[in-house]
């Protein structure tokens, strides 16, 4: 606000000002709203340029352009063929110097309420009519109010502990009776047409084993079997990987190569972009660099409207309130573990597992 007024006391919100805001953008509705009001008050909408560098990722972007770039996925693209979609910003930091902002947030507002949204909408909006910032935000806009609340069942907060010779949060921020979340875990559902029947799993969690952020669409089951070996694959998946190594990969299965009958196998269609693309397009540039050259060209589409900005705190307040409510139980975890025991029953209890985060290489089909 300080800055704000600032700018607009010393002439300088006039036409041609561009005004930047990064994240956090309030702290709940209420907050979001005063200052989204705020800057209103000396910028017209499209002057305004709300961050979320998790927009600026190559892979995010790449995810725009495979759904709505080619004719293969959209017929598949809803309840009928996909099981559920997962989505995992894993960390394997801690609070990295942060903790006096971070424990006063947590994981649903420092990580939920914005990069996980973000890729949430992106994954489920329906085709824009134009790759445009209007047509783009109000489908995404369309998603975020299509959720549905969250019950005490849907969501599994966590705190890490001590392990693998790193300290526990509580040390890390200088807190000894901190209950605020570094871990979540979460079941959601959208009330539409082409979702109704897909649960989206998030988690993001500090950390944890390994740094990985990917989306990974699980398709159904066949409806038939038609080969003698039985059916041992896990069924089509699509994974997105955002970080690290960027890149798609399409599991299928197919007949393992050489004679020895039927056999099959299940094999990853990879296109990892260093590997597929020229070492030009592979220095991938920073997602801040990207969205800063959108600000200065004056392309709004990948930043966030002030509606929507509002609709996700409205849905990410409406959770927060239901843990404290509900008094949901904080779950410990050790340091450099998976996260707490807890998020694997959320998806044990649909008959579904997480993709791990140490996933252990493919194995190479043998040749007879
Ligand atoms: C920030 C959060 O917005 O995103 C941090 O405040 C988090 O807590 C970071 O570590 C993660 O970003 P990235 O690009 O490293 O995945």
């Amino acid at each position: 606000p300080a800055i704000i007024n600032g700018l607009k006391s010393n002439g300088l919100a006039h036409p041609n000002t561009r005004i930047v805001v990064e994240k956090p953008f309030g702290t709940d509705l209420e907050s979001a709203r005063t200052l989204n009001r705020l800057l209103a008050s000396a910028f017209d909408e499209s002057q305004v340029y709300r961050i979320d560098h998790y927009l600026g990722k190559e892979t995010v972007q790449n995810l725009m352009a495979l759904r709505f770039a080619n004719v293969l996925f959209e017929p598949l693209w809803n309840s009928r063929y996909i099981k559920h979609i997962q989505i995992t910003v894993a960390e394997s930091t801690g609070v990295a110097g942060r903790g006096d902002y971070y424990d006063r947030s947590g994981a649903l507002r420092d990580m939920v309420q914005n990069h996980l949204m973000q890729l949430l909408c992106l994954v489920a909006m329906e085709p824009p009519a134009r790759f445009d910032a209007s047509a783009v935000r109000d489908e995404k806009l369309k998603v975020i109010n299509a959720l549905l609340d969250l019950t005490g069942n849907d969501i599994i907060l966590g705190q890490y502990a001590d392990g693998e010779g790193q300290g526990s949060y509580r040390q890390d921020v200088g807190n000894s009776s901190s209950t605020t979340e570094s871990y979540v875990a979460l079941k959601c559902r959208i009330a539409n047409w082409r979702w109704s029947k897909t649960p989206f799993y998030l988690r993001t969690g500090k950390r944890l084993s390994r740094r990985v952020s990917e989306i990974v669409v699980q398709f159904r089951a066949l409806p038939h079997w038609i080969f003698e070996e039985p059916a041992h694959t896990k069924g089509n998946s699509l994974t997105i990987r955002l970080q690290p190594d960027e890149g798609i990969d399409l599991r299928l299965t197919i007949k393992e190569p050489g004679p020895g009958g039927m056999r099959l196998v299940e094999v990853p269609l990879d296109m990892s972009f260093a590997k597929t693309l020229t070492s030009d397009a592979t220095e991938l540039i920073n997602a801040y660099e990207r969205l800063i050259m959108d600000v200065i060209r004056g392309n709004q589409t990948l930043f966030m409207r002030s509606d929507e900005i509002e609709a996700a705190w409205r849905w990410t307040d409406a959770a927060i309130t239901t843990c404290q409510e509900q008094n949901a139980p904080l779950q410990l975890y050790s340091s450099g573990s998976e996260g707490p025991l807890a998020a694997e029953e959320l998806l044990k209890r649909d008959g579904v597992s997480w993709r791990p985060l140490e996933t252990p290489p493919t194995p190479e089909p043998s040749r007879p």
